[in-house]
């Protein structure tokens, strides 16, 4: 029996369908991340990108970092996860703070990846530009130092693009 869900992309619904053994590993919730973690089960790696939005990765990441680590864990103290097919996995970053701000957040998610999907590289971009022009807001957003923004996007931005696709690269290889 599957689970329908009527939006899109949902969170884990603690239904415990994956821990049945028919469904071992398997998410049984059906939605818009279905395909999603039928292809990755498929995969040979894994690149994952996110914003982070009032201090967290996003709404749809969560979902399916939830449903894809969630799947994985047994619950069995001698045999916490039931994924064989570990495959290498890069989780990316971008924020408006500094990329050293979540430090301790992005540990923890690659720690938990690293035990249930694969080995995780883990790359933050900071103090990313939002906005192209901070002349045409409607008010002053005072928090900001447009010219620095400017600045750290020409220089350190497209340094930080290529090394991501370094780490991609190197993952693919
Ligand atoms: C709803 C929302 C919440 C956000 N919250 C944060 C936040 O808490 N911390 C932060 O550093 N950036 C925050 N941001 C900024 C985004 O992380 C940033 O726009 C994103 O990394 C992409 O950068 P870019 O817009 O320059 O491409 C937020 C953006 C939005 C739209």
């Amino acid at each position: 029996m599957y689970y329908y869900s009527i939006i899109l992309l949902t969170i884990c619904i603690s239904c415990f369908g994956c821990k049945k053994e028919k469904n071992k590993g398997r998410c049984i919730c059906r939605d818009g991340l279905t395909p999603v973690l039928d292809a990755i089960r498929e995969s040979d790696g894994l690149i994952i990108g996110s914003p982070n939005y009032l201090s967290e990765m996003t709404a749809s990441f969560r979902a399916l970092y939830e449903r894809l680590i969630f799947q994985n864990l047994t619950y069995n103290a001698e045999n916490p996860c039931c994924n064989e097919r570990p495959i290498p996995v890069l989780l990316i970053m971008t924020s408006n703070a500094p990329d050293t701000a979540f430090v301790d957040m992005m540990r923890n998610y690659q720690q938990a990846l690293n035990g249930f999907v694969g080995p995780t590289e883990i790359f933050v971009s900071g103090e990313t530009l939002q906005l192209r022009d901070y002349s045409k807001t409607d008010w002053p957003w005072t928090m900001f130092d447009p010219e620095a923004k400017k600045k750290r996007h020409e220089t350190i931005f497209p340094e930080e693009c290529r090394k991501a696709f370094e780490l991609g690269a190197a993952l693919a290889k």
